[in-house]
């Protein structure tokens, strides 16, 4: 449909969790007269930001260092990292946190005001903060959005799903077309309402990750992958996408639970609590020095082996030494989740099994955000910046968005300066968009990845899965699906699924020749993956 409105700013963000906040806000800090629209599909705050519960790493102690935060971050990432983008993590990390508090976040403090430091997987020291003891993502999302709220050069504009890059073309021959925003379906009427554009010099896709595509998760509804499948649809490159990260430690709620799931933080085992088989004997210690506090991975693992060894399909928490008044001061919000779910952290075992949690990949960028289309950055979990490499460490992905929000805005900042004086350049709308997948697939499409794409993979599973997304493409019902909310998430969801699958073959394939030929056997150590799926009539992954 033709747009009713058109807004024009020097930038827009799209999603307004941690990562889109920071850059929003910081772009205004360094151009003194820049102006931002900001668009999120829901409200400000229904992103996966508030509920990330362990807390946000840095190095803050005198007795720790930034060089240990680094080794760290590359151990559990099996060292694909980009080290350049993990030096500048953990080197700008406390001002990035710095930069939180003077924005006004309120992380627990010791008697004497230091800040309360936790340990999570994969940390060989105490440097995590937090906040509200374990609701460290709703204090930091709070506090961004009072500061974006009131902040006149930021228009923020809430329930507006961006489904397409606007670009311009290219003025000489052989020049790539650039963002020149975003299209917006806005569910509500007024000034705003309805169909519109936002028409703009630089587009940040800050929309979060995909834990929707699949069937268990601890993201919240609106993670559905959708800036990642707008930057494929724009030409933009996907790297890391195969590394999804599965929380080890989520609340069991039965064979039949769906969508999200209740998180029970790290920072739970990091104050002493412990994995236990369900025919109660702890597995951890006998597969990883760190036993329970192993990089997430392992642990991941390691639970998902000791299921198949009982049979049972979750393992136990034991936190019960804690006693109720360290579980009510230190893990509020997880005790709560608990108790409403008929279990008692105090007294009883915590059934627990992995589920998805975080995207270690994304759109590739550089340190800079920016990504191959230009003028178009990604910043935050839809971003893949080198940090994570094959496993996030615990408690950087909070700490990555600021730092690289930072980055991108400063970007940002030279590019909308530098056209100040040009007219905003003609928009035009993408061309031969692809199809729609019916939102009744949504369901289909979650169960294929959960079953096939878990935390144990093979080429086998891997293909059958493909095949029945080739099924999902097929589906007659397509034909008729209506564009809206549901059908373009139902889409992204597809795009996202079907490009993850990609990388995953290519990945088990590379993994199971260096087992067969040993460790001389060239193992790419990136996959890149560059697909134009539109929809399902678009060309299969691999
Ligand atoms: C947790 O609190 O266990 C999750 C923290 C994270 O994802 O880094």
């Amino acid at each position: 449909p033709e747009p009713g409105w058109t807004a024009s700013a020097d930038a827009v963000v799209v999603g307004s969790g941690i990562a889109g906040l920071s850059t929003a806000l910081r772009y205004t800090e360094v151009s003194p007269r820049g102006r931002v629209v900001l668009v999120t599909k829901d409200l400000l705050s229904t992103g996966s930001t508030r509920w990330a519960q362990g807390g946000i790493a840095a190095v803050t102690d005198p007795s720790d260092a930034p060089l240990s935060h680094m080794v760290d971050t590359v151990v559990a990432g099996r060292e694909l990292c980009d080290p350049q983008a993990v030096r500048t993590l953990v080197t700008v990390g406390p001002e990035a946190l710095r930069w939180l508090v003077e924005h006004g976040t309120a992380f627990d403090r010791t008697d004497d005001g230091r800040l309360a430091l936790t340990r999570e997987g994969g940390h060989r020291a105490r440097r995590i903060a937090h906040a509200g003891g374990d609701a460290t993502g709703a204090e930091i999302e709070r506090a961004l959005i009072h500061a974006v709220t009131a902040d006149p050069r930021i228009e923020v504009i809430e329930h507006a799903f961006a489904p397409d890059l606007l670009t311009a073309r290219p003025a000489g021959p052989g020049a790539e077309p650039s963002a020149a925003g975003v299209t917006v379906h806005v569910i509500g009427e007024g000034e705003r309402g309805g169909v519109g554009r936002v028409r703009a010099r630089a587009v940040v896709l800050a929309t979060g990750g995909i834990g929707q595509v699949f069937a268990s998760t601890t993201n919240p509804e609106v993670s559905t992958g959708d800036g990642l499948a707008l930057g494929l649809r724009a030409g933009a490159a996907a790297e890391d996408l195969e590394f999804v990260q599965f929380h080890p430690t989520v609340l069991w709620l039965g064979a039949q639970a769906r969508g999200q799931q209740p998180l029970i933080s790290e920072a739970v085992r990091g104050e002493g609590a412990f994995l236990l088989d369900t025919d109660g004997e702890r597995f951890m210690a006998d597969l990883h020095e760190s036993a329970d506090l192993a990089p997430r991975d392992v642990v991941a693992r390691g639970a998902a082996e000791a299921m198949a060894r009982t049979g049972a399909d979750h393992v136990l928490l034991d936190a019960r030494h804690f006693g109720a008044r360290m579980w009510e001061e230190r893990f509020p919000t997880i005790l709560a989740a608990c108790r409403k779910h008929g279990v008692d952290p105090v007294t009883d075992l915590i059934p627990v099994a992995p589920a998805a949690h975080y995207a270690s990949g994304g759109l590739r960028t550089d340190l800079r955000g920016r990504t191959g289309v230009s003028g178009l950055y990604a910043v935050g979990e839809v971003a893949r910046t080198g940090v994570h490499g094959a496993n996030r460490l615990a408690s950087n992905s909070l700490l990555e968005s600021v730092v690289f929000a930072h980055r991108a805005a400063g970007d940002v900042a030279e590019r909308t300066a530098a056209a100040a004086a040009d007219p905003l350049p003609a928009a035009a709308e993408p061309e031969g968009r692809g199809g729609l997948v019916a939102p009744e697939n949504a369901s289909r499409i979650r169960a294929v990845m959960s079953r096939y794409a878990g935390v144990v993979r093979d080429e086998e599973g891997l293909r059958a899965a493909l095949g029945e997304l080739a099924a999902v493409a097929a589906d007659p019902a397509n034909d008729t699906a209506e564009p809206g909310t549901a059908s373009w998430e139902a889409t992204n969801l597809f795009t996202v699924a079907a490009t993850l699958l990609g990388a995953a073959l290519l990945r088990v394939r590379a993994d199971d020749r260096a087992a067969e030929h040993g460790p001389a056997a060239p193992v790419p150590a990136r996959i890149n993956v560059r697909v134009g799926i539109d929809g399902p009539r678009g060309q299969a992954p691999v």
